[in-house]
């Protein structure tokens, strides 16, 4: 099977942008970790955008080629109904991602319009966090297989 891991703004700079809050770990140590992770039972499909309508546009491939998807819609998370909706339009488990735990900062990341459109969410593990998501989607699968 096929697990798309989709990445938000500004994750390009993780390991250099506030790494107290965000960890040490680069995106590509972080993809390698879902490699592992996956180890033979699903193909890692891992990608990076700033752009909104490009996570949009990936959402919609997903339909037809993956079986998960797992999505750290970063910034967008508090402002994308693009988001909301395309992820609706799935029928494979979503998992929404955050490195930290948005509820217990700012009151402007108290509120995720991707959450009312995933199968569950995870958020405040670091990047451990991608591997937690890497073995929900790979359940997930299995019950539906
Ligand atoms: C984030 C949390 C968001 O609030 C923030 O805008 C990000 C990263 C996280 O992974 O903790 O860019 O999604």
């Amino acid at each position: 099977s096929v697990i798309y891991v989709l990445n938000g703004p500004n994750l390009n700079l993780l390991g250099a942008r506030e790494p107290e809050i965000y960890g040490r770990d680069t995106l590509a140590d972080i993809e390698q970790r879902c490699v592992t992770a996956a180890a033979g039972e699903a193909q890692i499909v891992f990608r990076q955008t700033n752009h909104e309508g490009v996570l949009v546009d990936w959402i919609q491939e997903a339909r037809e080629s993956a079986q998960a998807l797992i999505i750290n819609p970063a910034a967008y998370s508090h402002t994308s109904v693009a988001l909301h909706d395309a992820l609706k339009t799935l029928t494979i488990p979503v998992i929404e991602l955050h490195l930290s735990n948005p509820a217990a900062r700012e009151a402007f990341r108290h509120h995720s319009y991707v959450s009312s459109a995933a199968t569950g969410v995870i958020a405040g593990f670091g990047a451990a966090g991608y591997e937690l998501a890497v073995q929900a989607a790979l359940t997930k699968v299995r019950e539906r297989a």
